[in-house]
């Protein structure tokens, strides 16, 4: 696994404006929460100690009140206004985080769910990746959100970076929306939060939060055609005669697929599988032999090539820088 075990996503170290709203209103709707039980807890306790069976007791019933205007005033009124400070807040932070439009200098991305990984598109960019989803880091007088556009191919699936906002939906034949803003640059984990099938623990995310000259130099290197490289044109050629073109792009090739994702600059990506292994040759060549024993029940299929084309192929693969 590549998880780096610093990077555990946590909701309590939120790092982008959407998640620090919910951050807070969390921690208030806590303390008010608190603050409750421990009146009730306490009063609780204090009359089982207070009234309990003595040892002395005559065993008559105490005397029985009937009615107390100032009691049940409270008793109403104080639960009435918590719960409309409650609706309050939240009501806040629901347009905060859901109704906020996009600020000039808004990033647009459509995020599609696969079974199972995560196809990411810059249609202003004209980008196309996955998995892994660069964005810039915004400051104060600089803001630079990310607007993603959510849409599912397939079943249910929900989009999910703990430190940079709530939970969304994927859904198909609908499109959903949500914002992100990282405030710092770093890598935010993520997963996909619906069950949608077996291999759902692994449609893992990354997003990468870049100052803007290296978001820019990113966005230039992933607009920058395919690199052909003479010294793998044996596997460039193998790999444009199989069945791999039909479900994988590699921009300016045969390859022009959808199923799967855009290989045009795969050796840029940290991972593959979704996150399940390191983009190692070794490991792209375990995943090319045989997908399914690094990702059980993995929709791309072995191919049964000779350990000479495996070889091949990804001799090729390791040049799409
Ligand atoms: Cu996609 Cu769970």
């Amino acid at each position: 696994m590549v998880l780096e075990p610093a990077q555990i996503a946590s909701i309590f170290d939120p790092v982008s404006t959407p998640a620090a709203e919910i951050y807070t209103l969390s921690m208030l709707l806590l303390a008010i929460c608190a603050a409750i039980f421990v009146a009730v807890a306490g009063l609780t306790a204090y009359c089982v100690v207070a009234f309990r069976r003595r040892a002395d007791d005559d065993g008559r019933e105490p005397p029985q009140i009937y009615g107390s205007n100032p009691i049940e005033l409270a008793w109403t009124v104080l639960p009435l206004l918590i719960v409309f400070v409650l609706f309050l807040v939240t009501t806040r932070t629901l347009l905060a985080v859901q109704k906020a439009p996009p600020p000039p200098g808004t990033l647009h991305v459509t995020v599609i769910g696969h079974q199972w990984w995560w196809e990411f598109r810059y249609p202003d960019l004209g980008i196309v990746t996955a998995n892994e989803l660069h964005v810039p880091v915004g400051r104060a007088g600089d803001r630079r959100p990310t607007y993603l556009r959510l849409e599912s191919v397939d079943v249910v699936h929900s989009f999910w970076i703990p430190q940079l906002n709530g939970k969304t939906d994927v859904i198909p034949n609908r499109v959903n929306t949500m914002w992100i803003e990282p405030l710092r640059p770093g890598l935010f984990l993520g997963q996909c939060a619906e069950y949608c099938g077996t291999q759902h623990a692994h449609m893992l995310l990354r997003v990468i939060a870049h100052e803007p000259a290296e978001f820019d130099a990113w966005v230039a290197s992933q607009r920058a055609p395919a690199a052909v490289d003479a010294a793998a044109a044996s596997g460039r050629a193998l790999f444009d005669s199989l069945a791999c073109i039909n479900c994988h792009r590699v921009g300016g090739t045969v390859a022009d697929g959808a199923f799967g994702p855009d290989l045009t600059h795969l050796m840029t990506r940290a991972t593959i599988g979704a996150g399940v292994a390191a983009n190692t040759p070794a490991n792209l060549r375990a995943w090319v032999a045989n997908p399914d024993q690094l990702k059980p029940g993995v929709l791309m299929p072995a191919m049964k090539l000779s350990a000479a084309e495996i070889d091949q192929v990804v001799a090729y693969l390791t040049t799409l820088q």
